[in-house]
């Protein structure tokens, strides 16, 4: 996920492209950088670091240009650098990018054959190189990148411009957002709204295989794929610029939430092939023969990673059949540890820079385990002094309460599992496709799991001022009991326990009385007459009911009237589809109780002290 903007007409462009990026900061904010126009030859200022690093950077130059290209990156395809940050360019050719080209490794190295240099470590530089190479055969700038798009597979939305061609901005869109802005005179393109609501509130839309071709004199939009011109018409945009940020939501929480099956289809996309059931491995650095010798798993993390990596031990034992031991990081690193020969460690973490996951990790390593870790930072501390590396690709997570983070772990563990599954040689290809199969459906589900935000409103009014809150699971839905409790704790601020359902005999039932709601995860799995009778002993003592199921299950009928449903999936991918409500419930509880969902008091989304 990363941030584009692009601006043509009558202002000086260099104060409006910053302006923008700053609005689209929350997109990615490693590396920022600029391209403009300037005595008919193209300039590129680029650096590492914040939007304000590169305002200091061109703070002197007092450029002036009145077309011009921007970006703020999130890296995914080479680490945070000057080289890495877009523009990049190829002679006259400068392009942004947002996305991820999943074939760029081929087509760099045909490119390079034919005398193509490269400076980056990034898929995007091989746009700029395509488009050059068709532009060099006489092509315009439209019809050199129509043939270049015809080389890419994966997802973009790019801005371009060419040295040659100087009073033109190409945009193009697939799988990844981008607007244009209608001004007087004067137009815009970005990955999102709020990049130019300050100067126009009309903006076309674009849609997948859509170009835009942005002159002084207007905008043409082309259907790149059927070749013919699109009747593409403004519309108004009502949002104000504090909404706009948010992509209308009220909260980064609330976005988050709802960005899940885009991060999850980012995270999954060119990870695996169906046909020969087997998850790709390059990324981390581990072939099948180092995976088959692990005869034993770690997993650490801290706060909600850890509840992923409790779901993982879970997914791996009962799909490999190898032990995992489940460690919060900063218990691991004080317990000495017993490392075996031959052992893996897994460590989860969004930022990549929690203390306690750096010092458990760095302690596994000392004492002789591989480390993999499973990150949402490209470049960050954990990624660099690991062994192989895990990216989730699920963007900057803005809120503190780690919502689409938390999904894309859980679905990286999913991945994982199957290819130590493959190595171990406990699924066989028939099984590893119906993994592989039931994990393409899933953004499609957890789309379908969000329509549940109505009911799941309604549950919060009903129960927004109590004082206590009881979530009860069991097995692989256990961990996400825990992270249904942590959220309403940690955004709401009431107090909640997150329970084995079996061991509430043994304790928290002594709780029950009518004041005390309780959310029972009732998955349609061999555990479920279990949790149905767990509910019924709740009943009998007054407390109140959720019961959060899958469509088509009856059985939970008699027990309560709340019932949240949500579409059925395979037993290791239901714990992301059932943190959804939960999650939903949190922030709407919260919300009611006029906390401040996105800074929750006292809390830090990196915690980089021990
Ligand atoms: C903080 C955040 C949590 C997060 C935890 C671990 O407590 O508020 O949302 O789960 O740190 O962070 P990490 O970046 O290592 O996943």
């Amino acid at each position: 996920m990363c941030g584009i903007i692009g601006y043509i007409g009558k202002r000086n462009a260099i104060p409006v492209l910053i302006h923008g990026l700053k609005r689209l900061e929350y997109r990615g904010y490693d590396s920022a950088g600029i391209s403009f126009l300037k005595d008919s030859k193209i300039g590129v200022r680029r650096c590492s670091g914040k939007i304000k690093d590169l305002e200091t950077l061109i703070k002197k130059e007092k450029l002036k240009s009145t077309i011009g290209i921007g970006h703020t990156r999130w890296a995914t395809h080479g680490r945070p650098s000057e080289e890495n940050a877009h523009p990049h360019r190829a002679d006259g050719i400068v392009v942004v990018h947002n996305g991820i080209i999943e074939n760029y490794f081929e087509l760099r190295e045909g490119l390079k054959k034919r005398g193509h240099v490269f400076t980056s470590e990034t898929d995007t530089e091989v746009i700029c190189h395509l488009i050059l190479r068709y532009s060099k055969s006489g092509y315009s700038l439209e019809d050199a990148t129509r043939e270049a798009l015809k080389h890419l597979e994966g997802a973009y939305a790019i801005g371009v411009m060419n040295e040659a061609e100087p009073d033109k901005i190409l945009a193009v869109k697939k799988d990844s957002p981008l607007v244009v802005g209608i001004g007087d005179g004067e137009f815009f393109i970005a990955s999102d709204i709020p990049a130019f609501l300050k100067y126009t509130r009309d903006a076309m839309i674009l849609e997948n295989g859509e170009m835009a071709i942005i002159t002084r004199n207007g905008v043409t939009v082309h259907d790149v794929r059927k070749n013919e011109t699109v009747n593409k018409k403004a519309i108004q945009i009502t949002w104000s610029p504090a909404m706009a940020e948010k992509g209308g939501f009220r909260h980064f929480m609330l976005k988050e939430i709802f960005e899940q099956p885009r991060a999850i289809s980012d995270t999954i996309r060119g990870r695996f092939s169906l046909e020969k059931g087997e998850v790709n491995l390059k990324e981390f650095s581990l072939t099948e023969s180092q995976l088959k010798k692990f005869n034993k798993v770690f997993l650490v993390a801290c706060g909600t990673s850890w509840h992923a990596a409790l779901v993982g031990k879970y997914m791996i034992e009962d799909m490999v059949r190898i032990p995992c031991e489940v460690d919060i990081a900063s218990e691991f690193r004080y317990r000495k540890p017993i490392i075996p020969e031959h052992c893996l460690m897994i460590v989860i973490t969004q930022s990549g820079e929690t203390a306690d996951t750096l010092a458990a990790q760095r302690e596994a390593r000392r004492l002789g385990a591989r480390v993999m870790t499973i990150c949402n930072v490209v470049g960050s501390t954990s990624a660099r002094e690991a062994d192989g590396i895990f990216y989730t690709h699920s963007g900057p997570e803005i809120g503190v309460a780690s919502t689409k983070a938390f999904t894309t772990q859980l679905t990286a563990l999913y991945l994982f599992s199957i290819a130590l599954a493959k190595a171990k040689g406990t699924r066989n290809l028939k099984e590893r496709q119906g993994l592989l199969n039931e994990l393409l459906q899933l953004p499609e589900k957890v789309e379908k799991a969000l329509y549940c935000h109505d009911a799941v409103k309604r549950m919060a009014k009903k129960y927004y001022d109590v004082r206590d809150f009881l979530y009860l699971g069991r097995g692989i839905n256990y961990p996400i009991a825990l992270e249904g409790a942590l959220k309403l704790k940690e955004i709401s601020y009431i107090h909640a326990e997150g329970y084995p359902a079996g061991e509430m005999k043994h304790g928290p039932i002594a709780l029950i009385d009518n004041n005390m709601p309780v959310l029972a995860l009732a998955p349609d799995d061999t555990v479920l007459e279990k949790i149905l009778s767990n509910m019924e002993e709740v009943k009998s003592r007054g407390g109140k009911l959720i019961a959060v199921t899958v469509e088509g299950n009856t059985k939970v009928n008699s027990r309560t009237p709340d019932i949240i449903f949500m579409p059925g999936t395979n037993y290791y991918l239901t714990p992301i589809i059932f943190s959804i409500p939960l999650h939903l419930l949190a922030y709407h509880m919260a919300v009611l109780r006029k906390c401040n969902v996105d800074q929750p008091r006292n809390l830090a989304k990196s915690v980089t002290v021990e």
